[in-house]
């Protein structure tokens, strides 16, 4: 599956271009299958219909732990790095995860779960997350993992709109200093879901919880029940292609966050070649993703991708500043981590504690880099690759999104040439197009646009949860026949993609994706607020900050307090990641005369560009601009 030269790289290409059934079919046949297809590709972008590899049956979990058994049972798969790096590391080989898997496989079945089922997990950094997520996969439950950062309210709504029948989650994590009270929040949570017949809960944190008689019972006791040998076999359901396998919430320009659809068949082959091809994995290697599984980097590539391709994984529970801002580089270190991905966001972060803490480290065995999430600046690039990389490694700029399930535009380790702030060129497979406003094709080179696809691809989305017209509307609406991705992006001279960030009203901070209207329906629950107006402002470590203008006539003396209610309030209901940075509070907002708010304009007040505004006549009271001008934080 892997592309060995830049010349091969563009042979390839043009084939998966010219014949992309017979491209996929072939990687297809890397991975094991209980029956094979009858058509390798079904689809129209117009309802949208995506069917791969129709007719075919498989279960990922095979391809992931009993595919690797007979030649790598010992090969370790997870070593997980705790949070307190005093705490004991553990290892778990391919056969230790393949029986964890089955036991707790078992351990659902015995709590009533079934094919088909919704199971959301809510869970710290911990193997056992891993293993829940893979037991659903091996029992067909589609699993809908939660961010450990999200709120009660955050985990109810995604707990109703999937109708959930299970939760599996932990008296509590430990993130640095932190710890957070996992079960108690999903007790909060549960108040409003009627769904759910079964808590599962781990022991991590000894965090003091209440178990409800008839609904609750502890991980460790419902083991005790099937800890006999036979029990560390369970079955591996057998699933059509077309199955769902997960449902991973995301944040959009409109509305509550929606639940992304993805498929058992091509999201396995699709995460599986991408992680193959694009670090040239190779047997031994020890790779570092330092996402959590609560996002679709930690789906993609800690648990599936890798897992399918017999890697050795490091998981790590904890964050890259605690105890201190060297802790990823000790983890580097003390693993002999060969390929190390992470995001833009933590990279600037350790970058600002100078070059103290990666001083004295040892680096030797790193030799590929990799960055996801938002765009990789420049200065960031440099950084990596001068210090983390003594300039040896070639840097993985992957660019993709949850809804593409893995890698887009991304280079390919050692074969593709690279160029800083650049995510290069498109995996073979992936047909990018840029657009204008209108959708019409903007060809050439030395062009910017609107980032679309114009072909399938076998990890992309299949729906959205519940709403399929909604998957219609937000994706395949915008440009007819296209997939639209919601990123600005320009091609150069030399073909070379970089992406801008989003041309729709979604954040990126530190890499989450969190929807304005989101952060904005959240601060007008707040009893003072009359309406509010979120946009982005440029941070140096977040990449993107998020400031609100927030209308509140009745304030007096009390602004600095009812701030702090109202950033109490996001964090309540959304989680603390979606916390503004910045509050102004403003008379009224800048509308047009029907009412619509100028987003355009807060922008650039927020980012402090204030000599050109550009035309203002149109709006209904132009003296409010000033105001927030000269006001602006
Ligand atoms: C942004 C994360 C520039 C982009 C895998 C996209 C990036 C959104 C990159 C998806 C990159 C992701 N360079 N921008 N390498 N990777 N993005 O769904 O705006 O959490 O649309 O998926 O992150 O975020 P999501």
């Amino acid at each position: 599956m892997q592309v060995k030269s830049f010349e091969e790289y563009q042979q390839v290409y043009r084939k998966s271009v010219e014949q992309p059934e017979q491209f996929w079919e072939d990687i297809a046949n890397n991975f094991l299958w209980k029956k094979k297809w009858d058509k390798v590709l079904d689809w129209n972008f117009k309802e949208p219909r995506i069917e791969w590899f129709k007719g075919a049956k498989l279960n990922i979990t095979e391809n992931c732990l009993d595919r690797h058994l007979e030649k790598n049972g010992d090969t370790p798969a997870i070593i997980w790095e705790p949070n307190d790096p005093h705490e004991d590391h553990r290892i778990l080989t391919y056969q230790q995860l393949h029986d964890k898997v089955c036991q707790f496989a078992n351990v659902l079945k015995n709590n009533g779960a079934k094919k088909g089922d919704r199971i959301c997990i809510y869970m710290p950094m911990v193997p056992e997350l891993a293993i829940a997520v893979l037991a659903c996969a091996r029992i067909g439950a589609i699993h809908s993992v939660v961010f450990g950062g999200f709120s009660a309210q955050s985990i109810a709504d995604r707990i109703k709109d999937a109708e959930c029948n299970i939760v599996i989650t932990a008296d509590g994590s430990f993130r640095g200093t932190k710890e957070v009270p996992l079960k108690s929040i999903i007790d909060d949570a549960l108040v409003q879901c009627q769904s759910v017949q079964k808590v599962i809960v781990l022991t991590r944190s000894h965090t003091p919880v209440s178990m409800i008689k008839g609904r609750d019972v502890w991980w460790e006791d419902e083991i005790k029940k099937v800890e006999t040998q036979r029990n560390m076999e369970c079955p591996a359901e057998e699933m059509d292609a077309e199955d769902m396998l997960f449902i991973l919430y995301t944040s959009g320009s409109t509305g509550k966050p929606k639940g992304v659809v993805h498929t058992c068949g091509g999201y396995m082959v699709y995460t599986g070649y991408t992680f193959s091809n694009a670090f040239q994995y190779q047997p031994g290697e020890v790779y570092f993703c330092t996402a959590d599984i609560g996002w679709i980097t930690g789906h993609s590539y800690i648990a599936y991708g890798p897992l399918t391709q017999g890697a050795t994984s490091v998981m790590f529970e904890g964050i890259p500043t605690w105890p201190n801002a060297g802790r990823l580089w000790d983890i580097v270190e003390k693993y002999k981590v060969n390929i190390l991905y992470t995001a833009p966001t933590a990279i600037r972060s350790l970058m600002s504690f100078g070059d103290d803490v990666v001083k004295g480290k040892d680096f030797s065995s790193l030799t590929k880099l990799g960055s996801v999430g938002e765009p990789l600046n420049e200065e960031a690039w440099h950084w990596f690759d001068e210090k983390i990389g003594k300039g040896n490694c070639p840097i993985v700029d992957t660019w993709w999104q949850t809804e593409t399930g893995g890698f887009m535009i991304s280079p390919i380790a050692n074969v593709t040439p690279l160029k800083p702030g650049y995510a290069t060129l498109p995996l073979p497979g992936v047909q990018p197009l840029l657009v204008d406003e209108n959708g019409k094709e903007i060809a050439g080179n030395g062009v910017s646009g609107n980032l679309c696809i114009k072909f399938p691809w076998p990890g992309m989305l299949r729906t959205t949860y519940g709403d399929h017209e909604r998957c219609r509307t937000t994706y395949f609406a915008t440009y007819p026949n296209l997939y639209f991705t919601g990123d600005g992006c320009l091609r150069d001279e030399d073909g070379y993609y970089r992406i801008t960030g989003r041309v729709d009203d979604v954040l990126n901070v530190s890499g989450h994706r969190i929807g304005t209207a989101e952060v904005e329906n959240a601060i007008n629950m707040h009893s003072s607020v009359v309406e509010s107006a979120v946009v982005g402002y440029p941070h140096d470590i977040k990449g993107q900050g998020v400031y609100a203008f927030v209308v509140c006539p009745n304030l007096h003396d009390d602004s600095e307090l009812t701030k702090k209610d109202i950033m109490m309030s996001v964090s309540r209901i959304i989680g603390a990641i979606a916390r503004p940075d910045k509050i102004q509070f403003v008379s009224g907002l800048p509308k047009t005369r029907s009412g619509k708010i100028m987003r355009r304009i807060l922008r650039k007040i927020a980012e402090g560009d204030t000599a050109n505004l550009g035309d203002t006549s149109t709006l209904l009271d132009p003296a409010v601009v000033e105001e927030i001008k000269a006001g602006a934080l």
